[in-house]
């Protein structure tokens, strides 16, 4: 098998950070009642296979569960941003973390959220609360697939041998619970379907990363 040489370059890597919550058994379960408790007081009429909560959980939801849930959040969001930006950074800094939005998505009867990117912060995230049943086949369901820059290369349609490593245009984040993957909010992504006795539950986030003192741009382009 080849290996790489030094006369190559391997450019933009894509930054993603997968961790699970240790105890997250009962905080989860916590966080279930009161979701389920913001849906009930928000939905009308008959159940929907799909409910987004408003975006302020953070400020609507003030319990132990919910706070266990944002430390845990912000800080993954520390250590994905500290690891991206290590290169950037001076060595020390105070950062502030924030969110533009937090949310909660509960789906349900093949439901899915079409291929997405988000706006307006420097992370996205999702916290996967339930992840739900497998399928009557036994297969795990409702992953976030995320997609490379391969899937709009690979869209001009030449496939050779040359351009195999094109054909690895998207990778699947399984839904687990207390599970916690972080991503750049510019990466397109979907929640593929879920049907199952248990709803999928997720909680979804923006946020911004502020260094303390500084501009929200506190560096520049030379
Ligand atoms: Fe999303």
């Amino acid at each position: 098998m080849a290996t790489t040489s030094d006369d190559m370059q391997w450019l933009w890597p894509t930054p993603i950070l997968r961790r699970r919550m240790d105890g997250h058994g009962p905080i989860n379960q916590q966080l279930l009642t009161e979701f389920e408790a913001v849906r009930n007081e928000l939905e009308t009429g008959h159940r929907g296979r799909v409910f987004a909560s408003p975006d302020d959980l953070h400020q609507r939801i003030e319990s132990p569960a919910m706070k266990q849930l944002i430390q845990f959040i912000m800080d993954g969001i520390f250590a994905a941003a500290s690891q991206a930006n290590r290169h950037v950074w001076p060595r020390k800094q105070g950062i502030q973390i924030g969110f533009t939005g937090l949310w909660f998505q509960m789906t349900n009867g093949h439901g899915f959220h079409e291929t997405h990117i988000h706006g307006n912060c420097s992370w996205s995230g999702v916290y996967y609360v339930q992840a739900g049943d497998k399928d009557p086949d036994g297969n795990p369901q409702g992953a976030t697939r995320f997609y490379g820059p391969y899937m709009d290369a690979s869209a001009g349609g030449h496939a050779d041998a040359g351009n195999a490593y094109l054909q690895a245009a998207h990778w699947d984040s399984p839904a687990e619970d207390g599970v916690l993957v972080l991503f750049p909010p510019w990466l397109k992504h979907t929640a593929l379907p879920y049907a199952g006795e248990r709803d999928r539950v997720i909680a979804s986030f923006n946020a911004v990363v502020q260094a303390e003192g500084g501009r929200r741009e506190g560096w520049g382009f030379a």
